[in-house]
């Protein structure tokens, strides 16, 4: 791919941030039972722990689904009533709506074969999608960190460098690729950079008094 990097960032870092605040939500909307059901695991210790709630998990992945469209409607836009900004070229304005990745897509395939493929014409509702597969394969990650976590003897709310700030990212990635089969590039900025957003809005978190832990 003959794609700058400064556009490979700039079009993985748009296509993650539904799976950025579909991570972070749960920590302002989460709570309320957990989704262990308090239970615990053979060797003593909760299967996930107090800090995986169900309400935490399902506002998560909405949000990331309503920031999906919110991107989509927002490109829609802008491609429509502003001059193109200098990186928003065509390509990139393609890439948003996921079109140029979508059709070799095996949900795309699968869908144009039961002629539902109309489905996908509707960029708002493809942002939704993505975005809310997106972070739904990113609280999947979550969930199976924390259960690394507890069988680690790491206790809830301790961090495990890595798998904290990357386990969602990549299984959101993996999630996601049926609709999106994203770049190799992709996740290749996206270790770095999802790494260091994440730690740096952790401490934002801890510093304004939203969390209690720095990481
Ligand atoms: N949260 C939630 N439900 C989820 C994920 C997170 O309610 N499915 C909330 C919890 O209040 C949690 C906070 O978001 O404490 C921060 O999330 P995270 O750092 O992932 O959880 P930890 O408390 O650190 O727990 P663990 O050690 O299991 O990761
Ligand atoms: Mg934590």
């Amino acid at each position: 791919m003959a794609e700058s990097l400064i556009q490979v960032i700039l079009d993985s870092t748009i296509f993650v941030l539904p799976l950025w605040f579909g991570n972070a939500i749960p920590t302002l909307l989460g709570g309320g039972p957990p989704i262990d059901g308090g239970r615990y695991w053979s060797d003593g210790k909760r299967i996930l722990g107090d800090g995986k709630t169900i309400r935490g998990f399902w506002t998560g992945t909405i949000f990331g689904g309503v920031v999906g469209g919110l991107i989509a409607g927002l490109i829609t836009l802008l491609s429509t009533v502003l001059p193109v900004p200098i990186y928003l070229d065509d390509n990139l304005i393609l890439r948003l709506f996921y079109q140029d990745f979508l059709e070799s897509g095996i949900l795309f395939q699968f869908f144009s074969r039961i002629n539902l493929r109309g489905f996908f014409s509707n960029s708002i509702l493809l942002g939704f999608s993505t975005g809310l597969l997106m972070a739904f394969g990113g609280l999947i990650g979550d969930l199976i960190g924390s259960f690394i976590k507890r069988r680690s003897g790491i206790e809830r709310g301790h961090p495990f460098i890595f798998l904290d700030q990357l386990g969602f990212l990549v299984l959101g990635m993996i999630f996601v690729y049926p609709l999106i089969p994203w770049d190799i590039e992709w996740i290749l900025v996206q270790v770095p950079i999802t790494f260091v957003v994440h730690i740096a809005a952790n401490l934002f978190g801890y510093f304004t008094g939203i969390q209690d832990e720095p990481l």
